[in-house]
Parts: structure tokens; C-alpha cells; sequence
């Protein structure tokens, strides 16, 4: 019997996994608490002794056990001065920041360095996104130092033993993807690939062969379709938008078809689903929560930092001071949008800039299929029903719109090529859905040159390929 070839997408939001046996490719199952077995949400919930969490149940946990629960701060004197530049001082404009003159905040400031007593665990989103930031070292979770390198291993060792399992013994070798760019900055984009490298190392992938993920897709068509094709694929996930420009023949196997093609020209921005969903929350939330709200005798703008906390939700329960929130109850009395400040107020005292972003999402996945939807949020005095139409919505994501078509003009130029010399396009990846998304690349190549491969497994079946013709 062959041995079994093995190839790994590890998405932003999504993982998945494929064998082939150099005769067909089988995606694996990866989560079955998932509506979709075949992807793996690549989340990490870290409880509080220690125990990794992943995919689906990471979300459901989190939610089970962290929205509306009791925050317990306990004051430490850390000597950091984050955070409390407001506390007690509603008459601040968002420009300001303590000084060394400022004698009263510094202490306020030091005093007020909280770390919170009772969190039963942390949950980790876009970890991809995370391995290139080179600041990003360590994290501490409950006393204990994780590198990035280790948290995404905890993602990527439930794969492994997937993979194993259907295979039927150890699995050594993968083909990994990596997107064209993990970041702009070369250094940071090295840095990106050396760390997934590790990772997938600590989970138990001794040899790691990396592949652009765009190639994957290409590849999974090309196999599929033996034609003399130049392709182009487009994948956008959530962190990535990815695409490649590739030559294939008509004659020959699978391997003489591999081993003739060519890749024409490749290009990549760090910008997909998660900058879109940060895109709807700026534009459709942060005003329900009182973002343009004026308060104070002098009708000063709303602190900005409060809201990059809704962005980071992760963060957003170091919010529930007791400072800050006396200080929403006193702007609130005093503003020109007070619903906006207690619906604020709520958010921070019930933890619930998670379910926000669920909701945003799946708003934004909603209308992929229908005209208009309605982002629906109700707890407590937070009663929102914010409608967001089809066209509203691909305004607010035009400057992500705008990257996108950038780096298809990119792709085509490396490839030295016009999009009119192109035979077919292909797009895969959970932003490709979006219609707005699909009408920028309709006007560009012509709806007859489109085509969906599949959305979540096409990069792993490809690589899956790529790796048994090595
Ligand atoms: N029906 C839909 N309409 C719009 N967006 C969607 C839809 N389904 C999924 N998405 C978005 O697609 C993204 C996930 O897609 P995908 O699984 O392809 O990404 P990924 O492979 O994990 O990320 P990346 O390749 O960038 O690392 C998320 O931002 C999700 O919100
Ligand atoms: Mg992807």
C-alpha cells in the first residue's frame, strides 16, 4: 500500500487537514462539535489549570464561562501606566495621557494596575495573525509563560492526531501552507514562517515543507481538471487575502502535469475577514455605544481607548473598574447620548465583547446570502437591532476592497500578465463570499472566468497533492 501524503492549511479561523494516497485526496474530519466537521476553528481556550481547549468548544466554553461573570480585580502595583489615564477624571479629552508633571494620576495610575483574581481561562483568536508580531514573545496565562509557538502547537497537536489516526500510524511529513504574506515587513513575514515552522514542530511534524496556500488551491483544481489552463486563484480568509498565478499543461499524469507547471507570479495582503469584521464593529457598533457621544460642561469627544477595548475584547474586562465605570456613570448623566454610555457601561460590566464580534460576523456571513440583515444584540439595556444593508456594507469595507483589488494588479504584474490573458479564476477562502467581494472580481475577469472551488478545504486538498508528488 502507498504511504499517505499529508497536507495542512492552518487558517486565521480555520484549520484543515488532508491525506492522499497518490489516487485521491480524503479531507478529515478535524471537529465534529463544528457545523462543518472538515474545519477546525482555530481557537484556544486556556483554562485555569492549564487545560487546552480547541476549536468549536473553545468558543462554547469561553462564552459559558466568561460572559456575565462576576470580574474580581485585585489591585497589584505592576508600575505600568496603561489604562487608568481617565480614572476619576471625566474632564479628559481623548488626546490626553498622564504626564511625569501629574503627580495625582501617576499614582492613580500606579494604583490601579489590576489583574483579575477569578478568570476561569483565556481564550486565543488569530493566533496566525499573532505569529507575526515580533513583540509577541510570551504570554502569561494563570502563572505559567506559553511562547506563540507553543499556543499554536496546542492548536495544531488535536490535528496531528487526526491525521495519525487516519492513517493508521505516525505521520511525520506535511506540506504546510503559509499565506504569500504574513506580513508587509519582510523580517516580520521570516519571523511569521519560522515560528508556524516550530509550532508545527512541538505538535509532532518532524519535517515541514512549506507551501504558498494559493498554490494548494491551484494545484487541487489543476489535478481535477487536466486541461492547459493558466489559472489564477484568489484566496481570502480571515487574515489573508492570497493570490497566484499559475501555468499548467494538458498532457501527461498528475506528476508530468506537477512537474511541468509553473508558478507565474504570486501576491498577498495581511487584510481578509477579521479586518472586515473590525470594519463593521467602527462603523456600526461603536456609535450604538455612544462612540460619538459629547459629555461634560464642555462636551468633549468620548475616550478612544474605551473602544479599541470592544475591538480587543480580550482586554475589554480590565475595563471593570470601578473608576471607569463611576466615570460612565458621571459622563452618562451629563452627555448628549446617555443609552450610548449605559449600553457601554453594560458591555464592560457583563464581558460581552465576544459575543459582540460573534454577532458582527455572523451578521456579515448573513449577508452573503441575503440583501439585508440586522445585527441583533439584546442583554440587558443593550437592545440593539442596527440594520446593514448589502451596498452600506461594501462602503464600509471599501479601503479593504481597495487592498484586495491591489493585490490582484500585483499578482497579474509579477505573472506578467493581463487579466483578459487569464483562462479562469478561481476563489476559495470564507471571504471570497462576500458578494461585494465577487463584484470586484466579476467586474475584473468576467463572471464566465469564475469559478468556486471548494471554500474551506480546497488549500489542504492541494497540498495534500503537492506533498505525495514532492
Ligand atoms: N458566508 C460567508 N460570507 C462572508 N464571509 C464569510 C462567510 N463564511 C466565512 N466567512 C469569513 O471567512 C473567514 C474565514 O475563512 P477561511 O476559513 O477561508 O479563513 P482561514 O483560511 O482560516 O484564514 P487565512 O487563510 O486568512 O489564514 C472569516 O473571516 C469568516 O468570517
Ligand atoms: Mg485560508
Amino acid at each position: 500500500m502507498e504511504s499517505l501524503h499529508c497536507g495542512i492549511d492552518f487558517g486565521t479561523t480555520n484549520t484543515s487537514a488532508a491525506l492522499c494516497d497518490g489516487k485521491t485526496v480524503r479531507v478529515l474530519p478535524l471537529d465534529p462539535a463544528n457545523d462543518l466537521p472538515s474545519s477546525l476553528p482555530s481557537l484556544l481556550y486556556l483554562t485555569r489549570d492549564q487545560e487546552p481547549i480547541v476549536g468549536r468548544r473553545a468558543a462554547d466554553t469561553f462564552i459559558e464561562r466568561n460572559v456575565d461573570r462576576e470580574v474580581v480585580l485585585e489591585l497589584v502595583d505592576l508600575g505600568v501606566d496603561i489604562e487608568a489615564y481617565v480614572a476619576s477624571e471625566p474632564d479628559k479629552s481623548e488626546s490626553y495621557r498622564p504626564s511625569a508633571r501629574d503627580h495625582d494620576m501617576r499614582e492613580a495610575v500606579r494604583a490601579h494596575a489590576l489583574q483579575e483574581v477569578n478568570s476561569p481561562g483565556r481564550l486565543f483568536q488569530s493566533l496566525k495573525t499573532l505569529l507575526r508580531h515580533r513583540e509577541f514573545t510570551t504570554t502569561e496565562v494563570f502563572g505559567s509563560l506559553y511562547q506563540i509557538e507553543e499556543l499554536v502547537s496546542l492548536v495544531l497537536k488535536p490535528v496531528k492526531a487526526a491525521v495519525d489516526a487516519a492513517a493508521g500510524g505516525d505521520v511525520s511529513r506535511a506540506v504546510f501552507g503559509r499565506p504569500v504574506r504574513f506580513s508587509l515587513d519582510d523580517g516580520e513575514d521570516r519571523l511569521a514562517e519560522e515560528r508556524l515552522r516550530t509550532a508545527a514542530h512541538i505538535a509532532g511534524f518532524r519535517e515541514v515543507v512549506f507551501f504558498y496556500e494559493p498554490v494548494g488551491a491551484c494545484v487541487e483544481y489543476a489535478v481535477a481538471v487536466p486541461e492547459e489552463r493558466r489559472l489564477m486563484v484568489v484566496d481570502i480568509g480571515g487574515g489573508t487575502c492570497d493570490v497566484c498565478v499559475m501555468q499548467f499543461g494538458a498532457s501527461g499524469g498528475t506528476a508530468e502535469r506537477l512537474a511541468g507547471s509553473r508558478i507565474l507570479g504570486v501576491a498577498g495582503v495581511p487584510v481578509a475577514g477579521d479586518a472586515i469584521d473590525r470594519e463593521i464593529i467602527r462603523g456600526k457598533m461603536f456609535p450604538r455605544f455612544g462612540k460619538n457621544a459629547r459629555y461634560g460642561p464642555s462636551r468633549l469627544p468620548m475616550p478612544q481607548y474605551l473602544y479599541n477595548n470592544i475591538l480587543d475584547w480580550q482586554n475589554l474586562y480590565k475595563l471593570n473598574t470601578e473608576e471607569i465605570i463611576h466615570w460612565l456613570i458621571a459622563a452618562e448623566a451629563d452627555c448628549d447620548h446617555p443609552e450610548g454610555l449605559r449600553a457601554l457601561r453594560h458591555l464592560i460590566q457583563h464581558n460581552l465583547g465576544y459575543p459582540v464580534a460573534r454577532e458582527v460576523e455572523a451578521a456579515k456571513k448573513r449577508l452573503s446570502a441575503a440583501e439585508e440583515t440586522s445585527i441583533s444584540l439584546h442583554h440587558g439595556v443593550i437592545q440593539i437591532e442596527e440594520r446593514l444593508e448589502r451596498q452600506e456594507f461594501a462602503h464600509i469595507i471599501e479601503e479593504q476592497l481597495e487592498a484586495m483589488t491591489e493585490s490582484l494588479t500585483a499578482a497579474e504584474s509579477a505573472a506578467g500578465v493581463r487579466p483578459e490573458d487569464l483562462d479562469l479564476v478561481l476563489t476559495t477562502g470564507g471571504t471570497s463570499l462576500i458578494p461585494a467581494v465577487r463584484a470586484l472580481l466579476e467586474d475584473r475577469y468576467g463572471a464566465g472566468r469564475l469559478h468556486r472551488r471548494d471554500t474551506f478545504t480546497s488549500v489542504a486538498s492541494g497540498l495534500a497533492i503537492v506533498s505525495r508528488h514532492l
